[in-house]
Parts: structure tokens; C-alpha cells; sequence
């Protein structure tokens, strides 16, 4: 057994296809150049998980970590073990819906794995990383953990999981974070909601949702970047009607619009957190310093093809 394990794991935009996802529609996900890193160590006393200054017992009830928990107690469960911390160190924010909650899940269950000596198969991976996922979320795809788990860029549906898509040129897009945290559980029975008042409408929408994906597919393995960017205009436009933009979402999106670009829109559950936007090649550098004024966080990512990742 190794004494210590240190794993990371990527955080994810999502292109299209967002809260349809999780009624059975198709997305489009793409892991991002910023990673959440979790190493785990044996120390004295009992074991426990930290974050910068932020520390919590494994077994205390103190709402800190609590997807962390989730996971870890499940692996503990089969593999009793004291003595250990779990430390986490994520490169982006939490709550900014870039997939940092999925990112730890997936980090944290490879790492506990591994540290205990208890094999790594990827879907082991993945069903640990949601059933803390369900924690946070309520009712997650599995969308954000298997972007997290395969990294590059993914087709994915409920039903048949998801597709690795090979790119064949490089895609850069800016994401910029609104400095909102957003409530993923809250959004996704706001959705639910809607689904219920507006149940075919909702359908016709979701199904449009799925072909708008296809359609962005095609636009990104084409490299035809102003039809990439009219069809995130359009996914944007879809999420509004269903209630997770906001005003500084839209704020955000139209100060990029301002500067010239293929097209913006939310990512991820909404109602706070990020917002993706498709920069011409030589309007990136001005859209980045005019979100940069105007929000938390903003910066240039392209898609790597790396997922989990096993560090020395
Ligand atoms: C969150 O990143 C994406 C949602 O569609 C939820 C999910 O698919 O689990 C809002």
C-alpha cells in the first residue's frame, strides 16, 4: 500500500445541452486546462479532509465537504483505514459551474482507490463520483463526472453515456465567472418544475436541444466557428425560456458581444456561475480584458485531451 496518492482531475464547460441532459437529451461537455488536485497521506490523529485553511473530520456531520464524505465513507466502508488526510486543492472555484463538485468526486474516489491499494477501473471511479455528485445535486446526468473522468470533448446522453469526440484542430473558448455561486440541486427542480407546468413544450424543447448539440457537433469537427457560435446563441436563448439565466449572466454576455465574438452563454446549471464565450481569433485577447473588468474570473481555455490523471 503507497503512503501517500496524489491524482487530479479536470473541470468541464458545458458547449449544449445543459438540464435537457438530465431528462434524456444529448450534450455536448468539454473538460477545461483547470484541474482539481486531491493528495492523500497518512498522518496522526484521526483522519480527516482539508482545503487551504478549511478542515473537517471524515466522520463529523458539519455540512463541510459533504459529497467528499460521501465518497470516502463508501470506500472506508470495504477498506477500514485511520489515519489519513485527504487534501484538496482546486485551481478554479467551487459553485462557479465548471464542474468542481464532479471534479473532486472523481479525484478524491481515484486517489482514496489507490492510496488503499483497492483497484481503479474507471467506472468503479465513476459510480463513487456520483453517488456524491447525488449528494450535491439530487438528481445529476453523470454528464459533468465524465467529463472529469475522460477529459477531451464528449457526446453524452443518459442512455448511452458518453462518446469521446476526436478534434482534429484546436478550440479555444473564454469562460468567465460571474462571482455568483450557483445552486445546482435548486436549479435542477426549478427545471423540473417547468417540465411539469409546460410538459410538451418542454419535450419539443429538449428534443430541439438535442439536435441543436448535433448540430454544434458538426459545426466544431467542421471548424465552421460562426455556425459553432449562432447555435450557442441559441442554446442560450433556450435556457433562458427555462429559467436558469440571469441579468448578470446576460450582462456578461453582452459585454462580450460588445467586443466582437461568435457567440456566448451560460454553462452549467445556471442562475450564477460561468458563462462561455466563442472569441474570433483576434478579438480573444480585448474580450478577455473586458470580462476581466467586469466579473470574478475570466480566462482563455482550450479542450485538453487529459482526463483523471495518476501523478508520480
Ligand atoms: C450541471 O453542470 C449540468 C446540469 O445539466 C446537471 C446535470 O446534468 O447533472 C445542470
Amino acid at each position: 500500500m503507497s503512503k501517500t496518492a496524489t491524482v487530479s482531475a479536470p473541470g468541464k464547460i458545458i458547449l449544449t445541452g445543459e438540464h435537457f441532459v438530465v431528462h434524456g437529451a444529448y450534450s455536448l461537455v468539454a473538460a477545461i486546462d483547470k484541474r482539481v488536485t486531491v493528495t492523500i497521506r497518512e498522518v496522526r490523529g484521526s483522519s480527516r479532509i482539508s482545503s487551504g485553511n478549511v478542515v473537517s473530520a471524515i466522520t463529523a456531520n458539519d455540512g463541510k465537504f459533504a459529497a467528499v464524505k460521501v465518497v470516502l465513507r463508501k470506500i472506508l466502508e470495504k477498506k477500514h483505514e485511520e489515519n489519513l488526510e485527504v487534501m484538496i486543492s482546486s485551481a478554479f472555484p467551487a459553485g462557479s459551474g465548471l464542474g468542481s463538485s464532479a471534479a473532486t468526486c472523481v479525484a478524491v474516489a481515484a486517489a482514496a482507490r489507490k492510496f488503499l491499494g483497492l483497484n481503479s477501473d474507471p467506472r468503479s471511479i465513476f459510480e463513487l463520483a456520483m453517488e456524491g455528485e447525488r449528494q450535491v445535486h439530487g438528481n445529476p446526468s453523470g454528464v459533468d463526472v465524465e467529463a472529469s473522468l475522460q477529459g477531451g470533448l464528449l457526446l453524452f446522453n443518459k442512455k448511452t453515456g458518453a462518446k469521446s469526440v476526436p478534434l482534429e484542430r484546436s478550440l479555444q473558448m473564454i469562460v468567465a465567472y460571474s462571482g455568483k455561486a450557483r445552486n445546482t440541486k435548486q436549479l435542477i427542480t426549478k427545471v423540473s418544475m417547468k417540465k411539469r407546468n409546460f410538459p410538451y413544450f418542454f419535450e419539443s424543447l429538449s428534443n430541439a436541444s438535442s439536435f441543436l448539440t448535433l448540430g454544434v457537433l458538426e459545426s466544431i469537427t467542421s471548424g465552421d466557428l460562426p455556425r459553432l457560435g449562432a447555435f450557442l446563441n441559441l442554446s442560450q436563448t433556450m435556457l433562458n425560456w427555462l429559467g436558469v439565466s440571469n441579468i448578470t449572466l446576460e450582462r456578461m454576455i453582452d459585454v462580450a458581444m460588445k467586443e466582437d465574438v461568435f457567440g456566448a452563454k451560460l454553462t452549467g446549471a445556471g442562475g450564477g456561475g460561468s458563462v462561455i464565450i466563442l472569441p474570433k481569433p483576434e478579438t480573444a485577447e480585448s474580450v478577455l480584458k473586458a470580462l476581466s473588468k467586469k466579473c470574478a474570473y475570466a480566462f482563455l481555455t482550450s479542450i485538453p485531451q487529459q482526463g483523471l490523471s495518476w501523478e508520480q
